[in-house]
């Protein structure tokens, strides 16, 4: 402020008063001399010329020590002592001179001495604008709500200039803007500025204006000063929250885990601090069921599943969601959440089946409805169309009903409960979903029987072979026929069948147990008069209508030995079997003196007779022939012989016990003429008969062969092929017309053995079977000498092994 001195440039002037001093003068009244100069002049300027103005005489000054003596001023003047000038001495300021007095004027009291006088001046220092105004404060911040209505003021701090009146402040102005305009108050000589809203503030839109105000004084030309006035818009809870979306459509996949994250929804709201604080809610006016599914989290707005989502209960969510902020009062925003749910695959079908029987008759026409089957899937679209099947191999199909997802189960064929009595029916019913699910049931359907079988025999006809006297009263037999249908329809009740004819005509002599089928006979069967009969069995079931059917039993009598040999020939007068031969004294060597005859009822080995000589006076001259009876001399008679020999013959069939008979032949040895006469027309007819007897014999022996043979080979052929095995042979005789008669068997389990064919053998009794050409050989053992001839027809020997 040009407040500095130049002490060194003015030596000429020299004051020795203190600045003291001159005050103390200052204060008196009226100076002599008054000057005025403006503050801050150059160092040197002239004041005025002191001497001159004082009258002094200029030569003397030197001499009367011109000099100021005042105070501190003294410094700031200086008096020169050769020309009287008073010269400013230091630079000059007003302000800090006289402290922002109005009037600054400086008293000088100038000395002159011999004699001495005292004068005083006064220097009036004038105001230049040489001081800016200037505010104290740096910066002004004002806090201003944004809520303030316009019109309201706002003090700003004065600014200060040191300068007087007009060179102190006069005006303030500010930057040209649209919120603010000045108003100046005058307090006295001072002048308040104040800033005046004119226009509502927007923190949202300007949070802060910066203004400058300026301070202007009054000086030409003008000061200024500024202050940076920085309007901090304050918040108020003017905005509500504001969702990014007024409607969130979300979509969501049922059965999702909890937690997961279904829609993030985020409102802003451009106030400042708690007034900008959002906080999310779920509507009042939601089903309380939301609540326990969904989550809303207050401070982010993400909305997580909290409970099941079922597509099946609800397939679609709208929640309102509130955005509230925190300022007094809040404001608060709505939105909506519309969350679809996705249907997943996740029910299966259901299969619900009304059975309209579990029983089913095996004579039910195809189509029969058995059961009604509906099928629910509670998933939507694909996911619930449902493909319902059946096992393939069922006899019963699914038709359509005309509802959807109905279905009947129908009989696609005729049943048989002999042959599947129960069924157990898979019905699986597919969804159409990624993935498929799928459900089974099973349908139990059991068949019901219904009498369609007949009872049934094994074996139709059957063969019995039964020993001849049985025991009358005694089971003979068992026949057992078997059904398959069930209970009742297959409870059997046997009966023999009477009448019919010569069929069943012993039928009279059995008698059969109607439940188990046991025959017995009621009288005993002698095989010397019957050698076959047949007759019949009927087995009736207890169903509604009974079934039938029946079974014809060939019955063959076996022959026991209970016939003992009957001698035909010799027979005496009184019954017994003796007799006497005669032969002359000089027959030859091998002369036929007679022949035994017998005759033994039973058959084959039973009625095989064969003779011996039991006793016999001398061996040396008889002989008997073991197969004919024949008994025959072994040579010549001499004089010594006896003229009578008795000879017993003991007939004997090879049965198994063995029966007998004696014949008693008395042979006289007589003159040769008595004898001759006699002898000659006997031996004529004997040779004839010896020749048939010859051939008769021959034929016998082949025929056993022939049957040991095959007995043989049967044998053979039975140890070669067990168990089982097949096989036959024909035996061709030209002599018969070809037929085929019958088969021979062998079964291995009752050994029993059947040649068929006629004359099969001469040497065994041969018998004609009641029904035809069977040859029965009881025992396999026995089959050489035991083969029955029926007819005359082609021979055929079947063998089968069984
Ligand atoms: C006042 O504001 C102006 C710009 O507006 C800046 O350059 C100046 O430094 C500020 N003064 C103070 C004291 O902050
Ligand atoms: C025995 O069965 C046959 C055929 O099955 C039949 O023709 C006959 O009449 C039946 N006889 C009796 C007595 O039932």
């Amino acid at each position: 402020m040009g407040a500095g001195g130049q002490r060194g440039t003015m030596e000429s002037c020299w004051f020795a008063l203190r600045l003291s001093v001159l005050l103390c003068f200052s204060q008196q009244g009226s100076a002599q001399i008054r000057y005025s100069i403006p503050e801050e002049v150059n160092v040197g300027s002239v004041v005025g010329n002191v001497a001159k103005d004082l009258g002094l005489d200029i030569g003397t000054l030197t001499d009367r020590r011109f000099r100021v003596v005042s105070g501190s001023n003294d410094a700031l003047f200086d008096l020169n002592q050769n020309n009287g000038l008073l010269c400013v001495h230091e630079n000059i300021d007003r302000e800090e001179l006289c402290d922002g007095n109005a009037a600054c004027s400086i008293n000088l009291k100038i000395v002159v001495e011999n004699p001495l006088e005292i004068h005083y001046v006064a220097v009036d220092i004038a105001d230049v604008n040489d001081n800016s105004p200037m505010f104290q404060e740096e910066e002004k911040i004002l806090e201003i709500s944004e809520s303030t209505l316009p019109g309201k003021r706002f003090q700003l701090p004065a600014a200060r200039d040191p300068d007087m009146t007009v060179n102190s402040v006069r005006a303030y102005k500010i930057n040209s803007n649209e919120h603010f305009n000045m108003q100046i108050r005058e307090r006295g000589e001072d002048r308040v500025p104040f800033l005046v809203l004119q226009k509502s503030l927007d923190r949202e839109k300007q949070s802060e204006h910066r203004l400058i105000l300026t301070a202007v004084d009054g000086g030409s030309p003008p000061r200024s000063g500024t202050l940076n006035v920085t309007v901090t818009v304050m918040d108020s809870n003017d905005n509500h929250p504001v969702f990014k979306q007024e409607v969130y459509s979300v979509t969501l996949p049922e059965n999702v885990e909890f937690g997961t994250v279904v829609v993030n929804v985020e409102a802003t709201d451009e106030d400042q601090g708690t007034n900008g604080d959002v906080e999310y809610f779920f509507g009042r006016e939601l089903d309380p069921d939301i609540y326990d599914l969904f989550g809303l989290d207050k401070s982010t707005g993400e909305i997580i599943v909290k409970g099941d989502i079922d597509f099946e209960k609800v397939d679609v969510y709208k929640l309102d969601v509130h955005a509230t902020d925190k300022g007094a009062p809040p404001m608060s925003t709505d939105c909506s959440v519309i969350i679809k749910v996705i249907d997943l695959n996740d029910n299966k079908p259901e299969i619900d089946v009304t059975s309209l029987i579990n029983m089913v008759s095996e004579n039910a026409k195809p189509g029969t409805v058995v059961s009604l089957i509906s099928i629910t899937d509670r998933d939507s679209g694909i996911n619930g169309k449902v493909i319902c099947s059946l096992a393939q191999n069922e006899p019963f199909e699914l038709k359509p009903s005309f509802q959807d997802n109905m279905y009947s189960l129908v009989t696609r064929q005729k049943l048989d409960r002999e042959t599947v009595s129960h069924y157990d029916i898979t019905i699986t019913a597919t969804d159409c979903g990624d993935p498929p699910l799928s459900t089974f049931k099973t349908v139990s359907i059991r068949v019901s029987d219904v009498n369609d079988n007949s009872p049934q025999f094994l074996q139709n006809p059957v063969e019995l072979y039964l020993v001849e006297n049985n025991i009358p009263g005694k089971s003979i037999y068992s026949v057992s026929a078997s059904d398959n249908d069930l209970n009742e329809n297959a409870a059997i009740l046997y009966e023999i069948v009477r009448g019919g004819g010569s069929l069943n005509d012993m039928a009279s002599f059995l008698s059969i147990n109607s439940d188990n089928g046991h025959i017995s006979a009621l009288k005993s069967f002698d095989f010397e008069t019957l050698k076959t009969f047949q007759f019949q069995v009927v087995a009736t079931d207890s169903g509604s209508p009974p079934l039938r059917s029946n079974v014809t039993v060939n019955v063959f009598i076996l022959d026991q030995n209970d016939n003992a040999p009957v001698i035909l020939y010799p027979v005496s007068g009184n019954g017994s079997a003796e007799g006497v031969e005669e032969i002359p004294r000089n027959v030859n060597a091998g002369h036929l003196v007679t022949k035994v005859r017998a005759y033994d009822a039973d058959i084959g080995y039973n009625g095989w007779l064969l003779f011996s000589l039991q006793e016999v006076t001398d061996h040396s001259l008889f002989s008997l022939d073991r197969y004919t009876g024949q008994i025959r001399t072994l040579r010549p008679c001499t004089e010594t012989d006896e003229a009578e020999h008795k000879l017993v013959i003991l007939v004997k069939d090879n049965g198994n016990v063995s029966l007998s008979a004696t014949a008693t032949v008395v042979v006289k040895v007589v003159e040769p003429k008595e004898a001759f006469a006699a002898s000659d027309v006997k031996s004529a007819a004997k040779d004839e008969d010896e020749d048939n007897v010859t051939l008769y014999l021959m034929i016998t022996l082949g025929s056993v062969s022939a049957l040991f043979l095959i007995s043989i080979i049967v044998l053979i052929v039975m140890q070669c092929s067990k168990p089982a095995d097949y096989s036959s042979k024909y035996l061709q005789d030209p002599n018969y017309d070809g037929t085929l008669c019958h088969s021979i068997q062998y079964r291995s389990g009752d050994r029993r053995y059947m040649l068929v064919g006629p004359r099969m053998s001469i040497g065994s009794t041969i018998v004609p079977g009641s029904n035809g050409n069977t040859l029965v050989v009881p025992d396999r053992r026995q089959t050489s000498g035991e083969v029955r001839c029926v007819s005359k027809c082609h021979v055929q020997l079947h063998t089968t092994y069984i």
